[in-house]
């Protein structure tokens, strides 16, 4: 059957930077002591992440076709429609995004900017058990949205032999009657996007002291690993001086 392009290059390499950097973040979360100088890979992995989704937001908006918001199918009837006979019957075939991958992507968009968010809360310094715990669920809700999102490329392929995860790989679909594709898959916008991705990891690399383990970012100090602890300890001991003080 005749394939026509529907993912762009921004896309598709936003897509595999999003989905690694996902896994190193949540991995090393899982796997280190938040004491050691390895956690601050998750930090930056995380700040990374947080850059890379302001490029898709944008590119969501000014992007080809099937990267652009506007042609997600966010009607909650549709997804239960489709939901439903994806699972009973047979599959209906969308060119961009599914019901199902639509609600995965937007829940994966708005569970990395509240971690980004609470993390940045977290390592400034008003570190609080509100921040921590909502970090922790947004984790899993990330996480679950990921397994879905897993579970139904795999439910695709063996039940309904369509074989949908290689349109992130060479951005095409099977080509539907009535829908067109994209004529341009906008490499030269995804070279620019590397470039810029990799200026902001070298920037992250220059703002970040090893010795300190901490991250100025745009003037806001990030007390990364162990120091976390001293610099909330440092703050508490000013207050303790400024309550004397008043005394
Ligand atoms: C940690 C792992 C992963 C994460 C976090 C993730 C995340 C995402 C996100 C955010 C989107 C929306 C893309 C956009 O419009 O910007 C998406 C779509 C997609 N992903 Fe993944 N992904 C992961 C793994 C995978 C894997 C392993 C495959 C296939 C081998 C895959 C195949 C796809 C496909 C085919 C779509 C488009 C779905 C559609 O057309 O409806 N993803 N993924
Ligand atoms: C998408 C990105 C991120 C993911 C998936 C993620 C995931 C996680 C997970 C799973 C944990 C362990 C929670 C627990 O079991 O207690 C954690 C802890 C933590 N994260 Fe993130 N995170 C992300 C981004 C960030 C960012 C951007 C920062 C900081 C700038 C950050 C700072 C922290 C800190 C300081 C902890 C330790 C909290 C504690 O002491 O319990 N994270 N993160």
């Amino acid at each position: 059957m005749k394939k026509t392009s529907v993912y762009d290059w921004p896309t598709r390499l936003f897509h595999w930077l999003f989905a690694l950097l996902f896994l190193a973040a949540f991995i090393i979360a899982e796997t280190v002591d938040d004491d050691s100088s390895l956690f601050s890979y998750h930090m930056l992995a995380g700040l990374t992440i947080a850059f890379l989704l302001a490029f898709r937001i944008i590119w969501g908006f000014i992007g080809t076709t099937y990267a652009r918001f506007s042609s997600f199918k966010l009607k909650p009837a549709e997804l239960f429609q489709y939901v439903k006979d994806a699972v009973i019957t047979r599959t209906k075939r969308y060119l961009g995004h599914n019901p199902a991958s639509s609600y995965a992507t937007i829940i994966m968009f708005i569970s990395a900017i509240g971690l980004a968010v609470t993390g940045i809360l977290m390592t400034s310094g008003s570190e609080t058990d509100l921040y921590e715990e909502t970090h922790e669920i947004l984790a899993n809700v990330f996480l679950i949205a990921v397994i879905v999102h897993l579970v139904g490329i795999v439910f695709h392929h063996f039940k309904h032999k369509d074989a949908l995860w290689s349109s992130m790989m060479d951005g095409k679909k099977k080509a539907l009657p009535d829908k067109v594709g994209i004529s341009n898959i906008k490499p030269a916008a995804g070279i620019l996007f590397i470039i810029i991705t990799l200026l902001w990891v070298g920037y992250l690399g220059a703002q970040y002291d090893r010795n300190t383990q901490s991250l100025d970012l745009f003037g806001t100090e990030l007390t990364l690993g162990e120091e976390e602890h001293e610099s909330v300890s440092a703050f508490e001991d000013e207050d303790h001086e400024q309550e004397n003080d008043d005394d």
